[in-house]
C-alpha cells in the first residue's frame, strides 16, 4: 500500500538508506535560510533530521517557495508537514553525533512535482508560547503546564515517557515470569487507610452516600489472597488528598503486589531481582556489584539491610541517602552536664543531643573541597531545622584542639571539647553541628540538615545520579504515636503483621507495651527516596481485631468500616504479604528528574490543580441538585 504520510520515522534514517526516496512527516522545528538554500529541521517522536531545499527547487504546488527566501520562511516552527526527498550522506565534518544514525544523513527535498507535491503542509501552527527546541529550564513551569501538550513535544520530556513506558513493560514481563496475575480492582470503592484523606465521589443513585477513590488497593489485594490468587500484581492508580511535595502527587501509580506462602525475605528477593532487571533494561546499569553478590551469598538479599532504629540513629531518616557518610552521633551522655543550659536541660528532660560532624578527610576522599562557610551561612541553618521542630542548630569549627570557633564554645571546658573531638574524630579545620530536642524529632531535623549540607558540599548533585544506593529498611515499629490525635496510629497500615516474637504484645492495653512492638514491614530506599513499601500481613482475625482496637477503632467502627474484611479473614486466609513500588518515583529517579511532574504526562501542581484543563472546577446547579449536594461558600 502507498504510504499516506510516511515511509520511515526519522530514527530509521541512516547511511543504509543513502540514495533512497523517503516520505517523512512531523513538525517543523526550525527553518534556516542560508542564502538560497533552505534547511528545515524536522522533528517526529523518534528524533530530528535536516531536510535541504536546494536553491532552485521547484516545490510542490500546495506549498511553493519558488526558491525565494521570503517564501521559504513561510514555513514556521510547529507546522505539521509531510516531505518527500532523497537520503544523502552528510560530509564527515557535518555529522551530528547527538542524532545517532540519522545524524549521518540529510534528506534532499525532491525537486520534481511529478509524483505530487514534495512538501505538504498538513497543519499550520500558531506561534507557540515557548520554544520547543530549547530545554526550557527558564520557562515558567506554570506556562509549561498550561500548554502541556506543547511541553511534551520537547524531546527531553518525551524521553522521560519513553523511559516510563519501558519501566511499565519490564514490570509486566517480569512479574508475569514470576507467576503474578494482573488483576484490576475498582476505583469506585471504600475508604482504605493509608494515612491520607480520601477523595470522595458522591453517589447519585444513593443520595448522601459516597464512594472513596482508593488510597491503594490494600484490602482488595488481601482479599485476592483469601480468594486463592496467590500472586497478584497491578499497575494501580492511587489517590491521596495530602500535602503535596516534589515527590508526591494526589494521583499516582503503584506497582502493587501481593503474594501468599512466602517469607518476608523470599518476597523481598523477588522484588530485588525486579529492580536489578529494571536498571539493566532502562539504563544499562548493572546493580549486581561485588558487594551485592557478597551480601546475596551470605543473607539471600543483595541490597544492604538497615534496621529502622539504626537508620534513624545514623541518618535521621527512614529513607536514608547512603551514597555518602556524614553520619549522626548521639552525644547526649557527653554533654549531659556541660555548661550549655539548652543541651543539659533537654538531656535531663529525656531528650537527645545529636551531633553531625563534617570531617574534611571525608570530603577529600570524595574529591570535594573543604567548605569555607560564613557566619551568614551558619545563621541560615536555623531556618532549615525550624520547620522540623528544632529551635536552632549550634555549630562549631575546630580552630585548634580544645579551641572552637562557635557561639557555644564559651559553655565548654577545653577538655570537654577535646573529648567531643575524640569521640567524633574531629581534626583542626573540621566542623560539627549539634541539635537538641526530644527524639525522634531531633533525629529527623538533623537528618534534614545532613541532606542540606550534603547538597551544599556537593555529595548530592542535581540531575541523574551516577550512583545507585539501595537499602532495605526493616523492623519498623508497628505503631507511631500521633501527637495531634493523642493516640497510637499504624506506622505502615493496620494490616501489618507484628514480628513473631512481638505477637502476643498486641493484645496488651498498655500503650507503652504496644509502642515496643516491631513490625514485619519494609521499605526500599534509594538515594534518599522511598521507592517501595510493604509488609507481611496479619492473617489471624484475632490479631486483626486487636490491631483495630489498639489504634482506637471501637468494635462497632471496625465492623462498619472493615466488617467485610474481618469476616473474610475467617474463611481460611493464607499467610501473605506484599508491597507497592511508586512508579512515578522510580521513573523520576531513572530519568534524573527533580520532580514527579517531569514523569507524569498531565500532572497536578503543588496546589493539586491541573492548569491545562483548569480542574477542579465548579459544576452546574443541576448536577449538584441531582446529587442532592449543596456547596457552602466560605468567604
Ligand atoms: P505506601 O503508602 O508506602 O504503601 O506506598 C507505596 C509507594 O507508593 C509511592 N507513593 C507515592 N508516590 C507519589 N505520590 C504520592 N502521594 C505517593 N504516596 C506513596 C511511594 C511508596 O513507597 N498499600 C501499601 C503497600 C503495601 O503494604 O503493599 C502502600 O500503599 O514510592
Ligand atoms: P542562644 O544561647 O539562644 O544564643 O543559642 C546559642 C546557639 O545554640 C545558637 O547557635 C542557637 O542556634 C543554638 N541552639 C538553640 N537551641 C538549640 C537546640 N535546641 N539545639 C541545638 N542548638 C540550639
Amino acid at each position: 500500500m502507498k504510504h499516506a504520510y510516511r515511509s520511515h520515522s526519522i530514527a530509521q534514517l541512516g547511511l543504509a538508506l543513502e540514495g533512497q526516496s523517503v516520505l517523512l512527516s512531523g513538525w517543523v522545528n526550525r527553518v534556516r535560510d542560508h542564502g538560497g538554500v533552505v534547511f528545515i529541521d524536522l522533528r517526529d517522536r523518534s528524533g530530528y533530521c535536516q531536510v535541504v531545499v536546494e536553491a532552485d527547487g521547484k516545490l510542490g504546488e500546495a506549498f511553493d517557495f519558488k526558491g525565494t527566501r521570503k517564501e521559504a520562511l513561510q514555513l514556521r516552527a510547529e507546522y505539521v508537514v509531510s516531505l518527500r526527498g532523497t537520503v544523502r550522506a552528510r560530509p564527515a565534518n557535518m555529522v551530528n553525533a547527538k542524532m545517532g544514525e540519522a545524524g549521518k544523513v540529510e534528506v534532499v527535498l525532491d525537486q520534481d512535482g511529478g509524483a505530487g507535491p514534495a512538501l505538504t503542509v498538513l497543519a499550520a501552527a500558531e506561534v507557540p508560547p515557548f520554544s520547543i527546541e530549547n530545554d526550557n529550564a527558564s520557562v515558567n513551569e506554570n506556562t509549561r503546564l498550561k500548554y502541556r501538550y506543547l511541553d511534551l513535544r520537547r524531546p527531553a520530556l518525551m524521553d522521560n515517557f519513553k523511559l516510563r513506558h519501558k519501566l511499565l513493560q519490564h514490570t509486566r514481563r517480569y512479574f508475569d515470569s514470576q507467576g503474578f496475575l494482573e488483576i484490576e480492582t475498582p476505583i469506585l470503592y471504600k475508604s482504605t487507610p493509608e494515612g491520607a484523606r480520601d477523595y470522595l465521589v458522591p453517589s447519585r443513585v444513593h443520595p448522601g452516600q459516597f464512594f472513596a477513590l482508593p488510597q491503594s488497593p490494600q484490602s482488595l489485594k488481601q482479599l485476592l489472597m483469601i480468594a486463592g490468587v496467590e500472586r497478584y500484581c497491578q499497575i494501580a492508580r492511587c489517590f491521596r488528598d495530602e500535602d503535596l511535595r516534589a515527590d508526591r502527587q494526589p494521583e499516582f501509580t503503584q506497582i502493587d503486589l501481593e503474594a501468599s506462602f512466602l517469607s518476608r525475605d523470599e518476597f523481598l528477593a523477588i522484588l530485588e531481582r525486579f529492580v536489578v532487571g529494571l536498571w539493566k533494561e532502562c539504563l544499562g546499569v548493572d546493580l549486581e556489584t561485588a558487594g551485592y553478590r557478597e551480601r546475596l551469598a551470605k543473607t539471600g538479599l543483595g541490597f544492604p539491610c538497615i534496621a529502622y532504629d539504626d537508620a534513624m540513629r545514623d541518618y535521621g531518616s527512614d529513607k536514608p541517602d547512603i551514597r555518602f557518610g556524614l553520619k549522626l552521633t548521639d552525644v547526649s551522655k557527653d554533654v549531659e552536664s556541660c555548661g550549655f543550659q539548652v543541651f543539659s536541660s533537654i538531656v535531663k528532660g529525656g531528650g537527645a543531643v545529636i551531633a553531625l560532624p563534617v570531617r574534611n578527610d571525608e570530603l577529600t576522599t570524595a574529591k570535594l573541597a573543604a567548605p569555607t562557610w560564613s557566619r551568614k551561612f551558619f545563621d541560615g541553618l536555623n531556618a532549615i531545622v525550624q520547620p522540623q521542630g528544632l529551635k536552632g542548630v549550634a555549630w562549631a569549627r575546630v580552630e585548634a584542639s580544645g579551641q572552637w570557633n562557635s557561639p557555644i564554645a564559651k559553655f565548654f571546658k577545653p577538655e570537654e571539647m577535646q573529648a567531643l573531638e575524640a569521640k567524633l574524630g574531629l581534626k583542626v579545620g573540621d566542623h560539627v553541628f549539634f541539635g537538641a530536642e526530644q527524639a525522634p524529632r531531633v533525629q529527623e531535623a538533623m537528618g534534614t540538615l545532613r541532606l542540606h549540607l550534603a547538597r551544599e558540599l556537593g555529595f548530592i548533585k542535581p540531575g541523574r545520579s551516577d550512583q545507585w544506593e539501595f537499602a532495605w529498611i526493616l523492623d519498623f515499629p508497628l505503631f507511631m504515636y500521633d501527637d495531634k490525635e493523642g493516640r497510637l496510629a499504624a506506622a505502615h497500615h493496620p494490616f501489618t503483621r507484628p514480628l513473631d516474637e512481638d505477637r502476643e504484645k498486641i493484645f496488651s492495653d498498655n500503650v507503652k507495651v504496644l509502642k515496643t512492638i516491631r513490625a514485619q514491614a519494609y521499605d526500599l530506599a534509594l538515594n534518599g527516596f522511598e521507592v517501595a513499601g510493604g509488609s507481611m500481613r496479619i492473617f489471624d482475625p484475632k490479631v486483626q481485631s486487636a490491631m483495630f482496637k489498639a489504634i482506637g477503632f471501637s468494635e462497632e467502627e471496625a465492623k462498619k468500616q472493615f466488617g467485610f474484611f474481618l469476616e473474610a479473614l475467617q474463611y481460611g486466609t493464607p499467610p501473605h504479604g506484599g508491597a507497592a513500588f511508586g512508579v512515578d518515583r522510580l521513573a523520576m529517579l531513572l530519568a534524573g528528574a527533580d520532580s514527579l511532574r517531569e514523569v507524569i504526562a498531565f500532572p497536578k501542581t503543588a496546589r493539586a490543580v491541573c492548569l491545562m484543563s483548569e480542574t477542579p472546577s465548579e459544576v452546574s446547579p443541576e448536577q449538584l441538585a441531582e446529587l442532592r449536594l449543596q456547596v457552602i461558600k466560605t468567604s
